[in-house]
């Protein structure tokens, strides 16, 4: 098996997992978590979504996190955006980068953003010519790539429609989400290497939700499948604490922890980065679903390195 040197994570928590905090996150703390993230060698944060600020009050303050953060040089940052509206708003905050969304289930798509699948790629063409005009990278998710709540399991070829679309619109990255969990190894193989020779130079992403504990094992899977890119969340934020915890993307230190441990570079200090985590505990009020940030890290003589 020929395993990658070097993998990208792009750190997720401030948008994806802050999104679905039950209480609000002030600005300033948002912005010192995004600079922190920024220190520790991570070089793509989503950072927050210009989306209806009733339909996620979360990240109503997306301005002010945007002209508030200090942007490090060589460090990507992404907001998320729904429709034109958000692209205009991305813009006035100087933004260099966005996301676009879309689900593979229908009634996800329309319970998210109200409105069917291709009426959202429509609204993405107009969005993508004006964002690709002024220089910006586009990122297209694929929301619920791998089953869904009300639909289950969602047929190959919507997946492949969606990637079609978003690539005849120009955008340079898909970013395949298991919003919900429902991923597992062997399905991920199978998806990575179906897309894989449709994608030309667009690259692939892989976001996963640890919320049936699969996450790693698919990392690992779609590794093994040629996959560089990995979406994770400091601390394992975006899970959903009510009515009980339920986990949320992968968290960033751990799938760093487990690539360096395997010999894979991801140019992130894990130090820095486990700061960031117990910083994302502090700033939620909350126990966050991380390992490492519960169990400790351990050296390979069993050693404790530090107290969880
Ligand atoms: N930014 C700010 N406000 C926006 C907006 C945007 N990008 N898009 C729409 N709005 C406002 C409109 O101005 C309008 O405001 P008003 O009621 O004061 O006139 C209101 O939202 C409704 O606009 P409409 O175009 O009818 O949108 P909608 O109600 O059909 O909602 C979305 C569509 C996409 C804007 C909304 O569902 C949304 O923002 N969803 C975000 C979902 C999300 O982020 N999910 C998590 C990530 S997977
Ligand atoms: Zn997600």
């Amino acid at each position: 098996m020929n395993y990658p040197e070097s993998v990208t994570i792009v750190e997720v928590g401030p948008r994806d997992g802050l999104q679905s905090e039950p209480e609000f996150v002030p600005t300033d703390e948002k912005v010192n978590l995004i600079e922190r993230l920024s220190d520790t060698g991570l070089r793509r944060i989503e950072i927050t979504s210009f989306v209806n600020p009733d339909a996620i009050p979360q990240l109503r303050d997306s301005e002010k996190v945007a002209a508030r953060l200090q942007k490090r040089p060589g460090i990507r940052y992404s907001a998320l955006v729904p429709n034109f509206r958000g692209l205009e708003r991305a813009i006035e905050a100087g933004m260099n980068e966005i996301a676009l969304f879309v689900s593979a289930s229908e009634t996800h798509n329309l319970k998210n953003v109200r409105m069917p699948v291709k009426k959202s790629l429509s609204g993405f063409r107009r969005i993508a010519e004006t964002a690709l005009e002024r220089g910006m990278q586009i990122r297209g998710y694929v929301v619920t790539a791998f089953g869904c709540e009300y639909e289950g399991r969602v047929p190959p070829e919507k997946i492949e429609y969606i990637v079609g679309e978003y690539l005849a619109m120009g955008v340079g990255e898909i970013s395949l989400g298991d919003t919900t969990g429902m991923a597992n190894p062997i399905m991920v193989r199978r998806t990575v290497r179906r897309l894989k020779p449709l994608l030309g130079r667009t690259a692939l992403a892989l976001h996963f939700h640890d919320t049936r504990g699969t996450g790693m094992a698919n990392v690992l899977a779609a590794i093994e499948e040629g996959a560089v890119i990995f979406d994770s969340s400091v601390g394992g934020l975006g899970g959903c604490p009510f009515p009980r915890m339920i986990a949320g993307n992968i968290a960033t230190e751990d799938l760093v922890a487990m690539l360096h441990e395997m010999g894979i570079d991801t140019g992130v200090d894990i130090d820095l980065l486990m700061e960031c985590a117990r910083y994302a505990r502090i700033i939620t009020k909350r126990e966050l679903p991380g390992h490492l940030l519960r169990a400790g890290r351990i050296d390979w003589q069993g050693r404790p390195l530090e107290k969880a």
